[in-house]
């Protein structure tokens, strides 16, 4: 039985939802490939076939990642969950938490403290609710600049669909001896001090029927550490 905190927080994210998608709602699911978490998420039986002109640029202009678990955040959970020793005692961050999905799964493997980073102020929210949901305690940072504490490991799922993201793999290497990214959408991605370590094939919940390719997660880990 959900708290009336927790209550507030799907009212909340529903209507945040409802702002650009009027038959929306966000509802619990267990993750198909993870059922040890459950999100709030778009509904499931969603259709988008009905969606007028005016609500799908509102979708491109207000684009709710929070409210999927993409296929690489989905894998990345389950990657973590299955290799505890990655998090084990470690102080994480989450860099485009979205859902929170990876911060919540680093936080169940054993993560000493998780940080959960994303300039949406939604994802925030929803990391918030999906954290207490989960039963598990996360720190929130909008900017990942202000983070001023040791980071051991610092984790990104599907961040790199963006170009203006590109520049974060590097960065990512200065501020931390060990990085792990999961991404499904670069052909080739040939960073240097990254290398691929493992891939998973999985796909975004609510289930996008996205194209099979995007469905194969890769694993790439950089850092001293590796
Ligand atoms: C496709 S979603 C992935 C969410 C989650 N990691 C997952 O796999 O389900 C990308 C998330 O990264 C966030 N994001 C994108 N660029 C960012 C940036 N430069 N700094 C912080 N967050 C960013 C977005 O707001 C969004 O929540």
């Amino acid at each position: 039985m959900p708290d009336s905190s927790s209550t507030s927080g799907q009212t909340v994210l529903t209507a945040r939802l409802n702002n650009v998608l009027r038959a929306a709602r966000a509802e619990c699911a267990t993750l198909p490939n993870v059922p040890e978490i459950d999100l709030l998420l778009l509904n499931a039986d969603f259709s988008s076939a009905a969606l007028s002109a005016q609500e799908m640029q509102a979708v491109l202009n207000y684009p709710a990642y929070w409210a999927f678990c993409w296929a690489s955040g989905q894998m990345l959970a389950r990657y973590l969950l299955d290799n505890r020793e990655l998090v084990r005692n470690k102080t994480v961050l989450d860099f485009g938490c979205g859902s929170g999905v990876v911060a919540i799964a680093a936080a169940k493997a054993g993560a000493a403290r998780v940080i959960a980073c994303d300039l949406d102020d939604d994802a925030l929210l929803a990391t918030q609710y999906n954290a207490a949901l989960n039963d598990v305690q996360l720190e929130i940072a909008k900017n990942y600049f202000d983070v001023e504490s040791r980071i051991d490991l610092i984790i990104a799922a599907d961040i790199l669909y963006d170009r203006a993201n590109l520049i974060w793999p590097s960065r990512f290497l200065q501020r931390a001896p060990q990085v792990l990214i999961a991404d499904s959408r670069i052909r080739n991605f040939a960073e240097p001090g990254y290398k691929q370590v493992a891939e998973l094939v999985g796909s975004t919940w609510p289930d996008l029927d996205e194209f099979d390719e995007f469905r194969v997660v890769k694993f790439y880990c950089g850092g001293k550490e590796n």
